[in-house]
C-alpha cells in the first residue's frame, strides 16, 4: 500500500514540494490549504501531468482536515515567509498562531503520523509543534539542515568546479545566521576540503551559506525560497517512507546531545521508517563549540517568546 503524505499549505514552498513528492512515487499526497480552492486547483493540476511526468500517484487538494485522516508523514509549511529587511526570527507571533492551530487539526485526524515541520521560525516552530502534539520526538522534526547542507554543497562544487555528487558536508545549528557550517568535515570524494581551498575561500563559501536564504529573500523580494527546499523536504520523505535510513541532518529535539537541553537543534539524524532513529553526537573543535553555543542562544531566545 502506498503511504500517504499531508502538506499543509499550498503557497510557493508547500506546492513545489507536493509536486517533488508525487513525481517522485513516494506516496499519495492531500494537499491542504486555509484558502480555499487554492490547493484543489494546484492539486489536480500536479494530478493531471501525471501521463506526461510518468507519474501514477494520486494527490487531492482540499481545506477539509478530514481528508489528512490516517497520514503517515505530515509536512507542515503554513505560514508567513519573510521579505527583505526581516529575519525569519520576525515571523514568531503570526506563524506561532498557525502551526499551533494546524498542529492540533492534523494530530486530530493522523494521531500516529509523523510531524515534518518547516515554517519559520523554524527550530522555534518545531518546538511548537512538538510541545502541542505531545508526540514522541522520534516523530517530530524539521527541516533546515537539508537545505543549509545543499546550499553549502553546491557552493563548494561552484568553487571547486566539480560534481556536486562528489561532495560532502554538514551544517549544524539553528536555521538562522548563527547556523554552523562544519568546514572540517566537508569532503569532495573523500579528499578533505582544506586540501583544495585556503581558509579565506572557506570562509567566504560559509558566509555565504549562512546567508543563502537572505540572499533569495533579497532577488525576490515578495517571499523566500522554495525550489531547494522543496527538494530538501522530499529527501527527508523519501527517507522515511522508502526507510532509507540516510543521515541527515534535521531539527531534532536535544536532551543533552551536543550539551543542550530541551531544545530542537539542527544535527545529524538517521531518518528511517520510526522517524528520528539515530542522533549522531560528534565531537567538535573549542571553536566550533562556541559557534554552537551562539547558535542555541539565539534559538532560544526565539523560543523564549512562545506563549502556549
Ligand atoms: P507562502 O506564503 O507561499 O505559503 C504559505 C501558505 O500557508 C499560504 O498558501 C497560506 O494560505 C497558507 N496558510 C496560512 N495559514 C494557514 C492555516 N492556518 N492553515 C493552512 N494553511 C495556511 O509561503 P512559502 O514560501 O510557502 O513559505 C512557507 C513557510 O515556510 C514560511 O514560514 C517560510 O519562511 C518557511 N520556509 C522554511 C524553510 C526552511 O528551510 N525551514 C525553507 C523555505 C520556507
Ligand atoms: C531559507 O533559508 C526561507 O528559511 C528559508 O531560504
Amino acid at each position: 500500500m502506498r503511504k500517504k503524505i499531508s502538506v499543509i499549505g499550498a503557497g510557493h514552498v508547500g506546492a513545489a514540494t507536493a509536486f517533488r513528492i508525487v513525481e517522485k512515487e513516494l506516496g499519495d499526497v492531500v494537499l491542504l490549504d486555509i484558502v480555499e480552492g487554492m490547493a484543489k486547483g494546484k492539486g489536480l493540476d500536479i494530478l493531471e501531468g501525471g501521463p506526461a511526468g510518468r507519474y501514477d500517484t494520486a494527490i487531492i487538494g482540499s481545506s477539509s482536515y478530514a481528508e489528512t485522516a490516517n497520514s503517515d508523514v505530515i509536512v507542515i509549511t503554513s505560514g508567513i515567509p519573510r521579505k527583505p529587511g526581516m529575519s525569519r526570527d520576525d515571523l514568531v507571533s503570526t506563524n506561532f498562531e498557525i502551526v499551533k492551530s494546524v498542529t492540533e487539526r492534523v494530530i486530530e485526524h493522523s494521531p500516529e503520523a509523523m510531524l515534518l515541520v518547516v515554517t519559520n521560525p523554524l527550530d522555534a516552530m518545531v518546538y511548537t509543534a512538538f510541545k502541542v502534539s505531545g508526540f514522541p520526538k522520534h516523530r517530530v522534526f524539521g527541516m533546515a539542515g537539508a537545505l543549509d547542507t545543499t546550499r553549502f554543497r553546491k557552493f563548494i562544487s561552484m568553487e571547486l568546479g566539480v560534481s556536486v555528487e562528489n561532495i560532502q558536508a554538514l551544517v549544524l545549528g539553528g536555521h538562522g545566521d548563527t547556523m554552523v557550517p562544519i568546514a572540517r568535515c566537508a569532503t569532495i570524494s573523500g579528499i578533505p576540503l582544506s586540501h583544495f581551498l585556503p581558509q579565506d575561500r572557506i570562509d567566504a563559501i560559509i558566509e555565504r551559506t549562512r546567508k543563502g536564504g537572505g540572499e533569495i529573500v533579497n532577488y525576490l523580494k515578495t517571499g523566500s525560497a522554495y525550489y531547494a527546499p522543496s527538494l530538501a523536504i522530499s529527501e527527508m520523505v523519501e527517507s522515511i517512507v522508502k526507510d532509507k535510513k540516510k543521515i541527515i541532518p534535521s531539527a531534532a529535539y536535544l536532551e543533552g546531545e551536543y550539551g543542550i537541553h530541551d531544545l530542537f537543534f539542527g544535527v545529524p539524524v538517521k531518518l528511517g521508517a520510526k522517524g528520528i532513529e539515530e542522533i549522531i553526537e560528534i565531537e567538535l573543535t573549542d571553536k566550533e563549540q562556541e559557534a554552537i553555543k551562539k547558535s542555541e542562544a539565539s534559538v532560544r531566545t526565539v523560543v523564549n517568546l512562545l506563549q502556549f
